[in-house]
């Protein structure tokens, strides 16, 4: 324990982040898991046990977080450097322990699990896992947006990893938005951890039948998407100031929303025709809805700015997560609201 390379600590897995935090102590690369049986006293070398050595900061201060597939991380790792306890597999997993599938619409959370040689799993954190397919979209800057830059939706079923400087990422989460027009859909999902790769494959499931009754509630009671969206989604009307002035300088309109002044509004979501609005925009879908109110990005790729919530991994307080299916339900909704 005494040659300058930082302590890796394993995380146990649970929490699903935070794999890899270095400590200031110096070891001989040894992998130490925190709370498990102890190291095991294997002493097989992988690759990826390789890349953990090399990756560690050489003054023992810096975790070797976030190393990308093919930085060369294995040079310059000591021959003799491998820890006792070497990871022997891979595996990409639901973040939530539910089959790899999903519907168009759902936000699926995934995670890289490793399994080391004494048989221990733990979950890699995301910081570590560099995902590689299907393409991440980077979300556009609101204020300085070009074209789309969603793929098209076509025969493949369409799904992708969203980066979004804007509202916070949330990596590993697979956004799917279009099953296809295949028989048996599939979306194969790839990710490195440090150097090593790991594929999996996501069913997707058929597109879910709205309830709009069901979608009402949620809109209304459970999510509050009225407060901001107006009680039948025709979006925030312009606010005049008490003294009938103009607040902005440009001389744009101003929007409350929950009581906060905003110089954009909450746009109409309902398919009130030639409004313009959501469910009335044939460049939406239901998936696309789902997907946008979730990655916090509208149908182009733009970021959604506050106050607009993240709704991804949200939670109804029974225990459910926002879904394929509650989204399904809202579009239907929104689709019999016309005023
Ligand atoms: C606290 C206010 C607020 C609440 C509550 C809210 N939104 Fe929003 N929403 C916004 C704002 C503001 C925007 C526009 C953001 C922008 O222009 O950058 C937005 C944009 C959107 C968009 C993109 C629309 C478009 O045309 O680009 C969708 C979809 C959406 N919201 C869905 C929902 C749903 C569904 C709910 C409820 C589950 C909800 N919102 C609740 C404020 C809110």
């Amino acid at each position: 324990m005494n040659r300058g390379a930082a302590l890796l600590v394993l995380a146990i897995a649970g929490s699903g982040a935070g794999l890899l935090a270095a400590s200031g102590c110096s070891s001989d690369g040894t992998v130490l898991l925190l709370g498990g049986a102890g190291a095991a006293d294997a002493t097989a070398t992988t690759d990826v046990t390789a890349s953990l050595d090399a990756g560690a900061a050489p003054d023992g201060t810096t975790a070797p977080t976030g190393a990308a597939p093919g930085d060369g991380a294995s040079e310059g790792a000591p021959a003799d450097d491998a820890g006792p306890l070497t990871v022997t597999s891979m595996a990409i997993l639901s973040a939530y322990g539910t089959p790899l599938q999903a519907a168009a619409g759902d936000a699926l959370p995934l995670l890289v699990q490793l399994t080391l040689s004494n048989g221990v799993t733990v979950n890699a954190g995301q910081t570590g896992v560099v995902w590689v397919a299907p393409a991440t979209v980077v979300a556009q800057d609101p204020y300085d947006a070009g074209a789309s830059v969603l793929p098209e939706t076509g025969a493949q079923p369409t799904a992708f990893f969203v980066q979004n400087a804007w509202r916070g990422s949330k990596p590993g989460t697979l956004f799917v938005v279009d099953r296809g027009t295949g028989s048996s859909p599939e979306i194969t999902v790839a990710a490195t951890y440090l150097d090593a790769g790991v594929s999996a494959t996501v069913t997707i499931l058929p597109d879910r039948v709205g309830d709009a009754a069901a979608g009402g509630q949620l809109f209304q009671r459970a999510l509050l998407c009225y407060g901001c969206h107006g009680p039948t989604a025709g979006g925030s009307p312009a606010e005049t100031l008490p003294d009938g002035a103009v607040a902005l300088a440009d001389g744009g309109p101003l929007f409350l929303l929950w009581g906060q002044a905003y110089p954009y509004p909450a746009p109409g979501l309902n398919a009130a025709p030639d409004s313009g609005h959501l469910a009335a925009d044939r460049a939406w879908t239901e998936g696309m809805f789902a997907v946008g109110a979730q990655a916090d990005i509208d149908n182009h790729g733009v970021a959604l700015r506050s106050p607009m919530p993240q709704w991804a991994g949200a939670n109804l307080g029974n225990g459910h997560t926002l879904d394929a299916q509650d989204f399904a339900d809202l579009y239907a909704w929104l689709l019999t609201q016309t005023q």
